[in-house]
């Protein structure tokens, strides 16, 4: 069936067991060795004692949670503050509608901040940001919180209110954190669109979300050079819905001269001179919306994820402290732009309500040279380092030297998420960094999910390549079509079949799509992802089952792509599919059909990519095009980019069958 073709088909992916980690790496891309990984790794006794949650505890828990799963989440909340508790933990009358914490009132800036003023965490480190020239910046929480209100005052001033939307296009800047936290106290939705996006994605993004305020910086530093932000905000202006963005606010992070417009443009630093320390923070309804986050699916359209404030807070509260095993004293550096939801849970949110000290990073991670990664790890003296194996393998390529040089004696966990990662980047992972000593922790979990949902914690046993077992709470198995599971070892379709507080509470103007996640397959949530369960009861997984491309651990979807080639005047058709890539894991290939008469020659080439970087920006990349006389078809006419894709991976005819009917 397709999914063991999807599952194996991937072509080297799931082939080969070569001796050479190099030559393995050449071969596949990646993910090769994947089915013959049997190695385990134990956690060392020492980390086992001091563990936040046992082996015991962690049996119990899932024992509990499977058994009473809404008294498992009540016990989760009861762990943050809350203006009115809740009536009803879960209400799935209306399902896939679920609702959390029914009747309770909370707001997450309120966990995530406030609280903290009133404890000894007050005066602790919140926030080390450090920007890519070497400027660093620091904020214990009661200075962020001042400065999260200052802001937040100023976003009331310029007629801000709940429920309005407030986009922010912005690189890591502690300002980031803070235009996020401010929209939130006051109970604006805040969207981040991504910097690496183009103004037409950005425009997009304002239409849907019909978005009142658009917060921005002059700049950002990248790899030695300056980007422009404010510029490509304002184009993004000129075409927008005209009901909607009324102002726009700019850091000054570069110094950069910037057109102003009166009466729409205001400084940050400007606006907050005059505000108060102090600003009250809303009183939201369980499922009021905290943010919307454009991801990509299947269709041409990105989807406005939207996450609430009270499930959100709980489930990335629990998952986020029990699998990072948060302590008073850690150092917690999640990688991730908070332009995408790791950025956001595990960036942003999750840390704040941990009440750890997070850093955060502007810049390249090879800049000026390929050590700035350790050399941020020992200078801050970072405990939990949560990355994507797409840098990992990025940084494998520059050799174990770089590491070697500096002092990461202070790490005691490593994270990664985004992707499969290699059994050979874990193992690098693991033996460079982590002195092979510190767990690699595999999280498995989705914009959509919100929390970590599959994943080990620090004391579970350890198979490089495998997310382990889903987290109490959350019941995952691997199925087919129908939704039955199927055996250990065979390939198949990773669903949730329960409820769990961190999931979206819906699409932003589309029930219809949302309904879709739910009735693919019947009653449970289909991921799309394709999976294998182990013996062990061990999940692997294994990419996409959609046409959905992981570039370097960021999704673009293959409609997106060809809805962007397809503007240009050359094209006819076209269809873009994933093919496995060294380092960024996937990356996108185009089949194009030119209109009658026109040749392809490299300015032809260099036209497409440019007209890809107009339409999306620099986060959509092309590896290649290659110019057809036909696509393959359907006999309704659909482009069949699995057919193509077989092709490229060079599998034979024979794993067609079945797709040529679609
Ligand atoms: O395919 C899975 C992959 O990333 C997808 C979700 O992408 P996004 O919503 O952008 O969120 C990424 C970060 C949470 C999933 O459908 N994915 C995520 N984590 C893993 C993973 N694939 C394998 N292993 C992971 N740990």
């Amino acid at each position: 069936d397709w999914i063991t073709q999807t599952a194996t088909g991937s072509g080297p992916r799931m082939t080969g067991a070569c001796d050479g980690e190099e030559e393995r790496m050449d071969q596949s891309g990646a993910l090769d060795n994947l089915l013959q990984e049997e190695r385990v790794f134990r956690p060392l006794p020492q980390l086992v004692i001091e563990a936040n949650v046992n082996p015991q505890e962690l049996e119990a828990a899932r024992t509990s949670a499977r058994m009473d799963p809404l008294g498992y989440w009540e016990e989760a909340a009861d762990e943050l503050d809350w203006f009115k508790k809740w009536d009803q933990v879960l209400d799935d009358k209306d399902a896939p509608f679920y609702k959390w914490f029914v009747g309770a009132r909370c707001n997450i800036v309120y966990n995530a901040l406030d609280r903290h003023i009133e404890t000894a965490n007050k005066n602790k480190l919140a926030l080390i940001w450090e920007g890519e020239p070497g400027d660093t910046r620091k904020y214990t929480y009661f200075e962020l919180y001042r400065e999260v209100n200052r802001f937040a005052n100023a976003l009331r001033s310029l007629g801000i209110r709940k429920g309005d939307r407030v986009v922010i296009y912005m690189s890591p800047l502690p300002e980031t954190v803070i235009a996020m936290l401010a929209a939130a106290k006051i109970g604006a939705i805040h969207s981040v669109v991504f910097a690496g996006f183009s103004a037409k994605a950005l425009r997009q993004r304002i239409n849907d979300a019909q978005a009142k305020l658009l917060i921005t910086a002059d700049g950002f530093y990248r790899n030695g050079q300056i980007s422009s932000l404010k510029e490509t905000a304002d184009q993004a202006l000129v075409g927008a819905c005209t009901d909607c963005v009324e102002s726009m606010v700019v850091v000054r992070r570069c110094n950069i001269a910037l057109d102003m417009i009166d009466g729409r443009d205001f400084y940050y630093d400007e606006l907050i001179r005059q505000e108060s320390n102090e600003a009250p923070t809303e009183v939201m309804d369980a499922d009021d919306p905290l943010f919307l986050l454009y991801t990509s699916g299947t269709t041409g359209k990105p989807k406005g994820v939207i996450h609430s404030h009270a499930g959100y807070m709980v489930g990335v509260h629990r998952t986020l402290t029990t699998v990072f095993d948060i302590k008073p004293t850690d150092i917690f550096w999640c990688t991730a732009d908070p332009g995408w939801v790791t950025g956001h849970s595990a960036g942003v949110y999750g840390p704040l309500m941990a009440g750890t000290t997070s850093v955060m990073y502007e810049g390249h991670p090879n800049y000026p040279q390929a050590d700035r990664l350790w050399a941020i790890v020992a200078k801050y003296g970072v405990t939990i380092f949560y990355t994507a194996p797409t840098m990992i393998r990025m940084l494998m390529r520059f050799g174990a030297q770089y590491p070697k040089t500096h002092d990461l004696s202070s790490l005691r966990l490593l994270g990664s998420v985004g992707e499969p990662i290699s059994p050979e980047a874990w193992t690098w992972l693991y033996r460079n960094i982590g002195r092979s000593e510190c767990p690699v922790l595999d999280t498995w979990w989705q914009t959509e999910t919100g929390m970590f949902m599959i994943s080990p914690m620090p004391i579970s046993l350890l198979k490089p390549g495998s997310v382990t077992k889903p987290l109490p709470g959350i019941v995952a198995d691997v199925v087919d079509r129908n939704g039955t599971p199927v055996p250990p070892g065979k390939g198949g379709l990773l669903v949730i079949s329960q409820p769990w507080p961190a999931m979206m509470t819906g699409l932003w103007n589309d029930d219809d799509q949302y309904k879709q996640y739910w009735q693919q397959i019947p009653g449970v949530y289909y991921a799309g992802d394709v999976a294998r369960k182990d013996e062990d009861g061990y999940i692997w997984i294994q990419g996409r089952a959609d046409d959905v491309i992981n570039i370097a651990g960021h999704r673009i979807g293959s409609a997106e792509l060809e809805a962007a080639f397809g503007t240009h005047h050359a094209v006819c058709e076209c269809a873009v599919i994933g093919i496995p890539d060294r380092i960024k894991g996937e990356s996108a290939k185009a089949f194009i059909l030119l209109n009658h008469g026109i040749t392809p020659d490299d300015d032809l080439i260099k036209d497409l990519k440019k007209t890809l970087w107009n339409e999306l920006g620099p986060v959509a990349v092309i590896k290649s095009i290659e110019f057809r006389e036909s696509l393959p078809k359907t006999r309704s006419g659909k482009i069949m980019r699995r057919v193509l894709k077989a092709e490229e991976l060079g599998l034979d005819s024979g794993d067609l069958t079945g797709l040529a009917t679609d």
